[in-house]
Parts: structure tokens; sequence; C-alpha cells
């Protein structure tokens, strides 16, 4: 198997951005592509230069702007959409084309009234348009994940023979299952003839909730790109999350796979998207919500104190999160209420801790929350005299 860096192909700025309501001008854009760059991601792709002279301009000046990643603009297997998606990386250091077109027999019947073969035949001759532009095509087969294995396997050897350097398999529509993900990925290694002339690429949509555990199944069965956006934006339901991917790789180290990601930029970048595109980020979200390192239940918040590992798989400032939190709901127990009154400087003996904690269950029953305003209230209506404050 050829070598175990993954990499990090970030389509937050066309797939991400096609989200209602996510639209981005070419300055936010440029300034998301600098911060993409700088978090380590290996190929920025930076929009759909055919889609509009707006996107246009922002792949330009992206392309002028960016110096060590890899810079790709995405057409249809259509001779203008490619010719426009060159122009627009004139400038790039290094520029990719990320052509394709759909393989399933629906797209095949229904998008194109066309016959396998006639597939084919335009894959080939839209890569060929590409490879005359730059160096680096990769080739998407659009809803590969429906697309049967034999025939998929017969259009990524042909792409690959007309100079594809990469070729993405898209579960374009989230459908597929992990074994039957990683299943699609094994045969092809095994069965494309000239396979080791390309890199496999895995980007998959979420609208199962799959999509992480989808490129995962890729990379073990010997994908070495992953598609992925910042906080899981995309499509519909979202593609695989750059973050989960990136920590899933970080956190099952045994398994050799590695990417160049700064992780401790996770949570910065996660907020800086968020913000640019005026997305909230669901607050369950792994890795990057604002519950990701929260602990609230009683038996959680004792383990918690006792040693965090107990209840931390990563340690939140490995991705650049604000630090671990006990929060105190009517859910919470005596050692996380004595912990949240030492921190804000009352140190009480556990009988004390049993009188106020009753006191602390009447107020948490009534609210969402137990803030600190109520825990000074409690304690200096307990025994202000103890009050280190
Ligand atoms: O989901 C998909 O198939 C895509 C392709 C354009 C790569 O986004
Ligand atoms: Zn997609």
């Amino acid at each position: 198997m050829a070598e175990n860096r993954i990499h990090i192909f970030d389509t937050t700025l066309r797939d991400g951005e096609q989200v209602p309501g996510c639209k981005l001008n070419t300055t936010e854009k440029l300034e998301l592509a600098l911060q993409l760059e700088a978090l380590g991601v290996d190929i920025i792709e930076a929009g759909f230069p055919i889609s509009s002279p707006g996107d246009f301009e922002a792949v330009a000046q992206i392309s002028q702007q960016i110096k060590n990643a890899t810079v790709c603009g995405l057409s249809r297997a259509v001779q203008k959409d490619i010719e426009v998606a060159g122009a627009a990386l004139k400038h790039a250091q290094r520029p990719r084309i990320h052509t394709g077109i759909g393989t399933s027999d629906l797209h095949i019947k229904s998008k194109f009234n066309a016959t396998r073969d006639e597939i084919i035949s335009r894959a080939v001759q839209a890569v060929k348009w590409a490879r005359n532009l730059v160096g680096d095509v990769e080739f998407y087969a659009e809803d590969a994940g429906r697309t049967d294995n034999e025939y998929l396997a017969r259009v990524v050897e042909a792409v690959i023979a007309a100079g594809a350097t990469v070729v993405n398999i898209p579960d374009t529509t989230g459908y597929c299952l992990p074994q039957q993900y990683g299943d699609k990925i094994a045969y092809l290694i095994n069965n494309v003839p000239n396979i080791d002339k390309a890199i496999l690429s895995c980007h998959c949509h979420n609208d199962l909730g799959l999509a992480t555990a989808n490129s995962i199944a890729g990379v073990i069965n010997g994908a070495r790109q992953i598609e992925c956006t910042i906080n899981g934006l995309g499509e519909r339901a979202g593609n695989t999350s750059l973050e989960e991917v990136v920590m899933v790789m970080k956190q099952h180290k045994y398994m050799g796979y590695y990417t160049n990601v700064k992780s401790e930029m996770l949570n910065p970048i996660s907020r800086l998207v968020s913000d640019t595109m005026r997305m909230p980020v669901q607050p369950n979200k792994a890795i990057v919500g604002a519950n990701a390192f929260s602990h609230s239940s009683g038996i959680h918040q004792d383990g918690f104190l006792k040693d965090s590992l107990t209840y931390e798989i990563i340690n939140p400032e490995e991705v650049g999160a604000e630090g671990s939190k006990i929060v105190l709901t009517a859910r919470s127990g005596r050692s996380a209420l004595a912990h949240r009154f030492e921190k804000i400087g009352y140190q009480f003996n556990r009988n004390d801790i049993d009188v106020l904690y009753s006191r602390f269950l009447e107020v948490a029953d009534t609210k969402k929350e137990v803030v600190e305003a109520d825990l000074h209230q409690m304690a200096q209506a307990y025994k202000p005299a103890m009050a280190t404050n």
C-alpha cells in the first residue's frame, strides 16, 4: 500500500458554500482560503469558476495568493467549463482541475439520456481537455456510491489512462454503509490495472450521518485523499467534517494514517467559518461544538474531576478549544457543585455541601443551568462569613 499520509482536500469554499445562506464574497473566500492554508490542508477547492463571474474572480484571486496548497476549480465534463476553470487557475502555483460526470445508471439515464459507453467517452474527453491545461487533474464519478462496481472500475481505468492524477469516488447522496463504501474502494484498488498511477479520493455526503465513517472506511481500504469541509458544511445534510476525520486519525494513531493539519487550529477556524458564513455550529457537534468538552451529569462530573481521561478522549487544547467545562444542571452532583464553588472562591466542607446541594437542586429544577450568580447567592445566604471573595 502507498504511503499513509492522507491528503486533506478542503471543499468548504465550494461544496460548503453551496449551502443556502452560506454564500461568500471574494474577500471572505480569500480570507478563509489563507486560513485553510495555514491549517495545513493539501488542496483547497476554491470554487466552480464557470458558475458566476464572482466565483471566477474568487478562484483567480485565491490562485494568486495561495503559495503552498494546491488550488482546485470544479467543472462539469464540458469543454467551456474546463477552459474557464483553467483560466481562473492560471496564476496558481499548483493548479488542479476537478472535472467529472455522473456514472450511476440513474444519472446516465435520467440526467444524460446516454449509455454507459458514451459516459466513458465523455469522461475521457473531459480529462484530456483538462490535461491540456494543467498537469494535475482530478476526475469525479458522480454518484459513485450507487454506481455498479464493475462499470465504475472501467470508468476509473479509462480516466487514469487519459491522464487523471486523482479519482474521486463520491457518495453523492450519502447512501452507502461504511462496509459498502470501503468494499467499493477495495474493489477499485484490486481490479483497476493502472490504479497505481492515481490517488483514490473519498467524497462522502452525510444524508444518513455516515460521511465520516464512510471516509475512514475508504482510507482503510486504500483511498489516500479525503474531501471534507469545516463544520461538515455542504449540500443537504453536509459533507464529511474535516475536524472529525483529522481527529479520528490522530486518536487512532496505531492505524498509521496521518495528515498535515494543525489540530490546534480546528476550533478557531470552525468559529471563523461559522461567523463568516453566519451558520451556527450545532452545540453537540464533535470536536468543535460548544458542548464537545462540557460535562453535566453527576456521574460523569465525578469521574472527570478525579481523572479527566475517564470522560474525555481528546485534550481540548489539542483542538484549540477553550477547555473543559463543568456545567451545573439538575442532573449534576455534589462533586461538581463543590468544584464550581471552589472556582469562585468558596471552600465548603462535605456537610456544608450536603446542605447546599438540597438548595442547589431546588434552584436547578427551576432553570436549564445554574450559573455563577446563583452560586454566589446560595453561598452568601448559607454562610456569608465563609466567603473568601
Ligand atoms: O457530491 C458530489 O458528487 C460532488 C461532486 C461535484 C464532486 O460534489
Ligand atoms: Zn459533494
